[in-house]
């Protein structure tokens, strides 16, 4: 069990970067196992948050989920997507046109990139989190979303539940509970609402999905104020 004594997250660099380039180089967007073609449940978790549509919204681990073409068409004027594969996001930015214009696009590895701090409003993550089977890469990726929201800021999370199967993509994957992903979060990040929700590849092969929705709460004021 020597797995998590060192960092891991330097060995894992190049290979995850060149796993997902592989793959979204191998097969068209439809025919990847987690393709929809539109997120709904994402879509409702984010209207869910009653935030306006001049809220900074950043898709994390976006690839080539139209996402972020719905987000644009009901109007959100601040989105960003981020992922670790240029081949994805030239996808998407081609999907897009002229519209991509209106999108922030930033390519890297979320364990690593240095996140602007209080930016966004909304995180949203659907199917990236639970690739992070090392407790190192967990604790960057929450780094990079504690430094990245806002106070008050909402965390949507599409992640494995713990019926789904234990490999996507090729790669181990941590299922998750709602309970496991509250303490993988931290305290700071009250649970709003969730379900699980059954998702079929286009190979046929079926994954429960939990969605969460998440709020932070403002950092604890200290007794005496
Ligand atoms: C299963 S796909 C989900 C794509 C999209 N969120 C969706 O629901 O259609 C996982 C995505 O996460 C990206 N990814 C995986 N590890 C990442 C990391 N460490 N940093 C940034 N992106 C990552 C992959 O390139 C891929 O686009």
């Amino acid at each position: 069990m020597t797995e998590h004594i060192f960092p891991t997250w330097k060995d894992k660099r190049m290979p995850v970067k060149s796993h997902w380039e592989n793959t979204y180089a191998s097969k068209t967007a439809e025919k990847l196992g987690w393709y929809k073609p539109h997120l709904l449940t994402s879509l409702r978790l984010i209207g869910a948050t009653g935030a306006d549509k001049t809220a900074r919204v950043i898709d994390v681990g976006g690839g080539a989920s139209t996402l972020v073409d719905d987000l644009l068409a009901i109007g959100f004027a601040h989105v960003t997507v981020l992922d670790v594969s240029a081949t994805a996001l030239s996808t998407a930015r081609s999907r897009l046109g002229a519209a991509a214009d209106r999108v922030r696009w930033l390519e890297g590895d979320i364990r690593t990139l240095r996140m602007d701090e209080d930016h966004y409003d909304i995180w949203h993550d659907r199917a990236v989190f639970h690739f992070l089977t090392g407790a190192e890469d967990r604790r960057r990726y929450v780094g990079a979303l504690r430094r990245a929201l806002r106070a008050d800021g909402h965390v949507i999370m599409g992640t494995f539940s713990h019926e789904a199967p234990p490999r996507c993509s090729g790669l181990e994957v941590r299922r998750y509970t709602l309970e496991l992903l509250c303490s993988e979060l931290g305290a700071e990040f009250q649970p709003q609402e969730h379900k699980t929700e059954m998702h079929t590849t286009p190979g046929g092969v079926r994954q429960m999905y939990l969605y969460a929705r998440f709020r932070r709460q403002d950092r604890p004021k200290s007794p005496a104020s």
